[in-house]
């Protein structure tokens, strides 16, 4: 008989957000009538803008027609959307376009970036995260089991509560790679420049990497906080950085981010023989991945356009007009909340100290709405729960009122 991958029997529970839609189904069959507004996962409600269907529609045109019409496109993404996110992403910052590997997802990139390292290295995890970092090592068998209380065996773990303002702190040991992401997904919180510094130092200092997610780079607003870790000195030596269309253009649907794999980078081997990480990375990309939809860069290109970024930014600014919204109307209930500032996430102190999943429960029963509980994204995400702001207007003030009304707390 076949033997199955056995570090995926580690894995806990189902992922994340499969396993609050199922609680959600039998929520509905048990309440057929209860119109439920949906604000945990984090997906756009919005349409993709004029000028990226414009453009998206030339691509389609350009394929359908002989004279234009593309095979496979560059494994690393064609040079005019690669040319453009140097340009408009990482503007005099000594990035060049053949660092950029265009993708299908940020998702991807950050769950398959671990592959191309070994297996002994020492992994660093804010907690609570993104649950994507966790589970790719855990499925790569570079943990032992989780024990009772949700802590995998092998990784350290960065809480990121309250008592340190949901800044993760360099780890007193020497780690061998870091996962950061800022804006945070889920606390919705963001990294100022000197804690990036602080990072960049230590992970120079202690020859590590950063894996630095800056999927929602498009909704910060404070000055202080970095739009990109290369904006640190000598980050280029140690980061390696996401980036994402879905959440900054709508492409949840689409499908389309990138990965910056500078030249600098460097790893060894058992042997001490140092090996570039990009050049790995550009193997592991080539031989697994044929490239974007060449209509899908087509329409990506459209978001770095002058309409495009007009375009953008409005939509933006309408989802943080919703976090604002919830958070306002939360704070009114005495309801501790943070993020949705520079995030278009609030997450919050579960009211009555009850427990992520029992507040996921009562919102749900009290008020059909749908949050993440913050246990589901770690440990330390244990008493706090996540409200997305990606949801209609209406949807958005229909939520609150309820909560207002309805909400025991
Ligand atoms: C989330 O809700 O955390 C995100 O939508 C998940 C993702 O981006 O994959």
């Amino acid at each position: 008989m076949v033997k199955v991958n056995e570090s995926y029997l580690k894995l806990q529970a189902g992922y994340l957000f499969p396993e609050i839609s199922k609680r959600v189904n039998a929520f509905s069959e048990k309440n057929p009538d209860a119109k439920i507004i949906r604000l945990g996962i984090g997906d756009v409600v919005k349409p993709l803008v004029p000028s990226v269907v414009k453009s998206f529609h030339e691509g389609i045109d350009e394929l359908a027609d002989e004279s234009t019409f593309k095979g496979y496109g560059p494994e690393n993404g064609y040079a005019f959307l690669r040319d453009l996110v140097v340009e408009n992403d990482f503007p005099n910052l000594g990035i060049s376009s053949d660092e950029i590997f265009i993708s299908d997802g940020s998702k991807c990139d950050s769950g398959n970036i671990q592959e191309i390292f070994g297996m002994d290295n020492v992994i660093a995890i804010s907690d609570p995260a993104y649950p994507v970092y966790v589970d790719t090592n855990v499925m790569a068998g570079r943990t032992g089991n989780a024990d009772a209380n949700g802590y995998y065996e092998g990784l350290v773990y960065m809480p990121v509560t309250v008592e340190n303002d949901f800044t993760p702190v360099p780890p007193e040991e020497a780690v061998d790679l870091i996962y950061l992401c800022s804006p945070n997904n889920p606390t919705g919180m963001a990294l100022k420049r000197a804690d990036l510094e602080n990072w960049v130092a230590y992970a120079k200092k202690n020859k590590a990497i950063i894996l630095f997610d800056a999927a929602y780079e498009a909704y910060i607003s404070d000055d202080d906080v970095p739009h990109s870790i290369y904006e640190i000195e000598g980050a280029k030596e140690c980061a390696i950085e996401f980036r994402s269309f879905s959440k900054t253009a709508g492409f949840t649907g689409v499908r389309c981010g990138l990965i910056v794999v500078p030249k600098e980078l460097k790893g060894t081997t058992e042997a001490g023989e140092e090996i570039s990480i990009h050049q790995l990375w550009n193997r592991r990309h080539s031989t697994k991945f044929n490239g974007a939809s060449y209509a899908v860069q087509k329409a990506a290109a459209a978001v770095y356009s002058e309409e495009g970024r007009k375009e953008v930014k409005e939509i933006i600014s309408f989802y943080m007009e919703n976090a604002k919204i919830i958070g306002d109307a939360l704070s009114k209930l005495g309801v501790e909340v943070y993020g949705g500032v520079n995030a278009p996430y609030v997450w919050l102190k579960t009211p009555g100290n009850v427990s992520s999943w029992e507040f996921f429960d009562k919102l749900l029963n009290d008020c059909h709405i749908v949050g993440t509980p913050g246990s589901g994204f770690g440990p330390s995400g244990e008493g706090y729960f996540r409200l997305s702001a990606f949801g209609h207007r209406e949807n958005i003030l229909e939520a609150v009122e309820r909560m207002q009304k309805n909400l025991s707390l």
